[in-house]
């Protein structure tokens, strides 16, 4: 037998390393890919693991092998059923991490290998709002958002020959999901992914406002309504402007040490006043006129009312984060706005996710942002339902789902 010249070994050598033969082997790219998913076929039940298809990326999408996601109210929310815009079947979870798996065409933002956090709030940088520079809010994909479909009207998901929808843009309750490229971000490597999972909802949501919502200033005195993660987010926020008096007002005495432990000055247990004081007037008496800033992190119509009332006269400024049951409105005296009270709201902390979410990573890495702290219950992705069942209890503040268990 003839040996095999250099040449033809080099050549040999080149076709088992070219990226064709490696894409053919071992590569998903362009490919369908089957995964697990919790799945949710009916409002009112449990999420049910299935095996789904979850086709490639068409252009400005990116396809995300998701790492870990947070289960947050809102999922709980429309799960429900009470979520007038809910739909079903749907792949829920919005607040996620993991690792581009691949790209469409015309994606220049990310890249395959880079680890993303999710975005439900997108950014293109090009439509009216994200030019305004008045708002973090985007209108690009968010008709088709909206409906569970991706920006061409269409779902990336099936399983059983059935279409699934997508879920505020980000479905991270699938091992494999497909996102618009404006609603993803890439961040620090070295960041890991069980942490940064929780800055795609909850923890930006209540820091975002603090710092970016509220002016707030050294020694100003805030009023924070529910020590849940947004509520414990906010706390932050508000440690790291200075603020005076970090007052935390929640009817369950259990959450008094964990506001403390977040940088809280006083606890107030609007149940267990002496009779004929209302919040108000307490918060009022605490501050010597009312608070500079008050937050609502319950989505109780009623709370959202004493929040703004416990503001100071002439300036004092209340921020609704809560999320209100559907067809809740709030009220108030006119003369309460009159009299210089500002009422306002915001959604993810009115940050902008694509500009803003890198240094929001950075600042956890550096130890200025308290994230692990907030990882009270763990599960994999066979149990997420119990994440659903924690979120109700009052001992969980948020629960991470292990996608490739
Ligand atoms: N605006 C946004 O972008 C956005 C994003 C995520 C979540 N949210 C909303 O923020 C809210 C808080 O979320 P979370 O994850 O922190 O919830 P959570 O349930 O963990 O915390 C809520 C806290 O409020 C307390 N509470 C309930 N009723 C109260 C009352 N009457 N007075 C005082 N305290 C009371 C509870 O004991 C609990 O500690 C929810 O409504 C959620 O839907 C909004
Ligand atoms: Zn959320
Ligand atoms: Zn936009």
């Amino acid at each position: 037998m003839q040996e095999p010249s250099v040449s033809k070994i080099r050549r040999l050598f080149k076709k088992l390393n070219s990226p064709k033969i490696y894409q053919s082997k071992m590569s998903t790219v362009g490919k369908t890919i089957t995964c697990k998913a919790a799945v949710a076929w009916e409002a009112g039940k449990d999420l049910t693991i299935e095996t789904i298809e979850v086709a490639p990326p068409k252009a400005h999408e990116v396809r995300v092998k998701i790492a870990y996601t947070g289960v947050c109210h809102t999922d709980g929310y429309t799960l429900s059923g009470n979520d007038p815009e809910g739909q079903f079947p749907v792949v829920f979870g919005h607040e996620g991490a993991g690792v581009v798996e691949s790209v469409g065409e015309g994606v220049t933002s990310v890249k395959v290998g880079d680890h993303v956090v999710c975005l439900y709030t997108p950014e293109c940088r090009e439509c009216k709002f994200c030019k305004s520079g008045k708002t973090n809010l985007c209108g690009k994909i968010r008709a088709t958002q909206g409906k569970g479909v991706m920006p061409d009207g269409t779902s990336r998901f099936t399983c059983k020959g059935k279409t699934l929808l997508h879920y505020m843009g980000c479905s991270t309750f699938s091992q494999y999901t497909v996102l618009a490229d404006i609603s993803v971000v890439a961040v620090d490597p070295k960041a890991p992914m069980d942490r940064t999972c929780l800055l795609g909802c909850g923890i930006t949501t209540g820091y975002g406002a603090a710092i970016n919502t509220a002016k707030i200033s050294e020694g100003d005195n805030i009023g924070v309504f529910g020590a849940g993660c947004i509520g414990l987010s906010v706390i932050q926020g508000a440690v790291q402007k200075k603020a005076g008096k970090i007052i935390v007002i929640d009817v369950n005495d259990a959450k008094k040490d964990w506001a403390f432990k977040f940088g809280a000055t006083d606890f107030v247990n609007p149940t267990k006043l002496p009779e004929g004081q209302t919040i108000v007037d307490k918060l009022i008496e605490m501050t010597d006129g009312g608070c500079d800033f008050t937050f609502d992190c319950t989505g109780n119509v009623q709370v959202m009312r004493s929040a703004l009332e416990a503001c100071h006269k002439g300036w004092g400024e209340s921020i609704i984060i809560g999320v209100a049951p559907a067809g809740k409105e709030i009220s108030t005296r006119p003369f309460q706005l009159v009299t210089g009270r500002v009422w306002r709201g915001c959604a993810f902390g009115g940050i902008k996710g694509r500009t803003q979410m890198p240094d929001l990573v950075q600042d956890y890495m550096d130890g200025k942002i308290k994230v692990d702290e907030f990882i009270t219950h763990r599960h994999p992705l066979k149990d997420i339902n119990l994440a659903f069942h924690d979120m109700h209890k009052g001992d969980c503040i948020r629960a991470v789902v292990t996608m490739d268990e």
